[in-house]
């Protein structure tokens, strides 16, 4: 049976500080950044030196108990550690999640005597072991989806690097290859911040998985070329009737596995679910710099840089979605009835 050579995880909590891969220096150098207070655990998420919707959860749960290190629960200071986290990515909804949850600690800690800020960092090891359990619980249910032989294709980074570890829709590549299902992957580059090209592409290498690097707008003629039997993406937000929220040319690939009868497949937490919204027209979609557009190797590669829209992710319909795949099993259409579970 096919291994996985190694499993890059990119968070962790040593010397009683939170450490992040700097995702901005892969795949040439893997460095760890110190983060030791709330301000810094929220610039490494607007900057994205972490990023993918798990992973911002759980860096956002452990900044939220490092800001109560040597500082006392006042109402405004509970109030800024949640400002100062949500006011750093929009869409991703497992940053609210992480906060909302770290919040609930703080009033059941007023019914305890322990040690505030050991209290926090208790549940913020908890988030992040839950998450890695959850991806692997995905893995383990997604085989029931996989034939023998298939080849899949999978955009931007769903992996170890974008969550606790192991990955979402990575996940699911990892668990089909150690079950011998699995046969070739292709990662779309992720055009235009390149996480399928410098994140999946690493990560996927490191493991051992066969793979191969593509353009994104090179996937419709592979598949018309009968070359791909499934995709799998991750989510950044899932709301009540399925919609999924996702790297931006996520919808353009459900579109083309729809024309070409090709399962689309989506994994995630159910941190990632959000049931106070009802569609997906209402989840706030992050507008990124216009430079990562116009310039290319820090070279300006458009003419009128103010000329750029440049929207972070998409949202896909759920009637285009073959399965959402949670930590609970396989949802299928209609999700608002199939999602109810995880509520
Ligand atoms: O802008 P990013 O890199 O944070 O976007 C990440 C994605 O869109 C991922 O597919 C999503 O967060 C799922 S990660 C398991």
């Amino acid at each position: 049976m096919p291994s996985l050579k190694q499993i890059v995880e990119p968070i962790r909590f040593e010397s009683d500080q939170l450490q992040l891969i700097d995702q901005l220096k892969l795949p040439s150098d893997v460095n760890w950044v110190p983060i030791n207070t709330v301000e810094k655990g929220a610039d490494a998420i607007r900057d994205m030196v972490v990023r993918g919707a798990p992973a911002i959860g759980v860096t956002a749960a452990y900044s939220y108990a490092l800001a109560f290190k040597s500082e006392d629960p006042s109402d405004a200071r509970l109030k800024y550690v949640r400002d100062t986290l949500l006011n750093t990515r929009p869409t991703a909804v497992n940053l609210a999640w992480a906060i909302d949850r770290m919040e609930s600690k703080v009033t059941a800690y007023l019914k305890s005597d322990g040690m505030f800020y050991q209290y926090l960092l208790d549940e913020a090891k908890l988030i992040h072991e839950e998450d890695r359990q959850m991806n692997r619980k995905i893995g383990a249910h997604a085989l029931n989806l996989i034939e023998k032989g298939s080849r899949a294709l999978t955009h931007c980074n769903a992996g170890s690097l974008a969550t606790g570890g192991y990955g979402t829709a990575t996940g699911v590549l990892y668990s089909a290859w150690e079950a011998d299902l699995l046969e070739h992957v292709w990662v779309d580059e992720t055009r235009p911040f390149l996480q399928g090209a410098r994140l999946t592409a690493f990560e996927l290498d490191r493991a051992g998985l066969n793979y191969t690097l593509i353009c994104d707008n090179m996937a419709a003629s592979i598949m018309a070329r009968k070359e791909i039997d499934f995709v799998v993406v991750g989510s950044d937000r899932i709301v009540s009737n399925g919609d999924v929220a996702n790297k931006i040319g996520t919808y353009a690939l459900a579109v083309m596995c729809h024309f070409h009868g090709i399962p689309f497949y989506v994994a995630a937490p159910s941190s990632t679910l959000d049931f106070s919204l009802e569609n997906g027209s209402q989840i706030p979609i992050e507008e990124r710099r216009r430079t990562e557009l116009g310039e290319f190797n820090g070279r300006s590669i458009a003419i009128n840089q103010q000329k750029i829209f440049n929207p972070g992710f998409d949202v896909t319909p759920a009637n285009l979605v073959s399965a959402i795949i949670t930590e609970q099993g396989i949802h299928r259409f209609p999700y608002t009835k199939s999602l109810e579970s995880l509520k």
